[in-house]
């Protein structure tokens, strides 16, 4: 059997592949312009073909921009709630991948468990695609690379600047640190350091990435400065606002960015918390052109991964 293109984390994938996701995805947006949503894009790449979406835990954008990913597309997509399904009473991982590898085309996920993204992709014979694990979010960074460069044009060589839990979006950012070559620094509390491995991988790749405690110091003349929710899915919430209140994105900590640095969150947004109203909802917030841009980038990878 050949290879499967599975796109389970950034680091796992080649940097020529990454780059031509991003250049796809900005070439599918450019032809939607002034198409209504539900219209299928002229050649129907994925006519004929399924995505089975699996949920672990709730979603609002990784599961209707799949969906309309794939519509757009000429495809289409099952949901399937874990609970729903006999994964959630006990059938294994394995099973289930070889099972939904003889109906569907591609195999989506949305786990508390990288584990489990890894045995998923391990057994299917079709290619999966990470929605979210406790350990990273790579379909988001796509999204955001994406964001940035239409923005602020090409991300190699600019700095971004992370405020907050290291978390799964981090590891994504370091992973993509690495493959896209920007500065990423990372201003957390001790307790929330980033992901070891993340960290080993970004020395070992001779990635441009910084850990520090001080936001002030990190925020110091970014492109870019990035928030997250202070409580993951899966996290227990005791104390964390505590440790992360030093960490908040407001106004005064944008001023010390580059005067046209851009302000990222992947949502959703607890206002009043990671980061002020006045900068999700202000003139530097391309917030929501990430939250669009998730639907352009994963139609970039479902046609990567079905090699369409
Ligand atoms: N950013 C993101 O993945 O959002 P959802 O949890 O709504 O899918
Ligand atoms: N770090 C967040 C991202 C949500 C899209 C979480 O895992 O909940």
């Amino acid at each position: 059997m050949g290879k499967v293109n599975h796109f389970l984390d950034l680091n796992q994938l080649a940097k020529s592949d990454l780059r031509g996701i991003i250049d796809d995805g900005i070439a599918l947006k450019q032809t939607r312009a002034g198409v209504s949503k539900g219209t299928v894009d002229e050649k129907a790449p994925l006519a004929g073909l399924t995505l089975a979406a699996i949920f672990e835990f709730p979603s609002t954008r990784t599961r209707v921009s799949f969906d309309m990913a794939m519509r757009q597309l000429g495809g289409h997509t099952i949901v399937l709630n874990s609970n729903d399904m006999q994964l959630g009473r006990g059938e294994t991982i394995a099973d289930t991948a070889r099972v939904l590898s003889r109906y569907v085309d591609a195999i989506m996920i949305r786990t508390d468990s990288h584990e489990k993204l890894l045995e998923l992709a391990e057994y299917a014979t079709v290619p999966v695609i990470n929605g979210l694990t406790n350990d990273s979010h790579p379909c988001q960074l796509m999204a955001d690379i994406m964001t940035f460069e239409e923005h602020r044009g090409p991300i190699r060589d600019k700095v971004v600047t992370w405020c907050g839990d290291g978390n799964n979006m981090v590891t994504s950012w370091i992973h993509a640190a690495g493959q896209f070559g920007f500065e990423f620094r990372v201003a957390c509390p001790e307790e929330l350091s980033p992901d070891p491995r993340a960290l080993a991988w970004a020395k070992q790749a001779g990635a441009n990435v910084h850990v520090t405690r001080d936001a002030v110091e990190a925020a110091d003349g970014a492109h870019c400065i990035v928030a997250d929710t202070w409580v993951s899915l899966g996290d227990d919430a005791s104390n964390r606002h505590n440790l992360l209140a030093p960490f908040q994105v407001d106004e005064v900590l944008m001023s010390r960015a580059a005067k046209d640095a851009i302000f990222m969150h992947c949502l959703p947004a607890h206002r009043g918390e990671e980061a002020t109203t006045a900068v999700l909802d202000g003139p530097q917030s391309v917030i929501f052109d990430e939250a669009e841009n998730r639907l352009h980038a994963q139609k970039a990878i479902l046609r990567w991964c079905l090699g369409a």
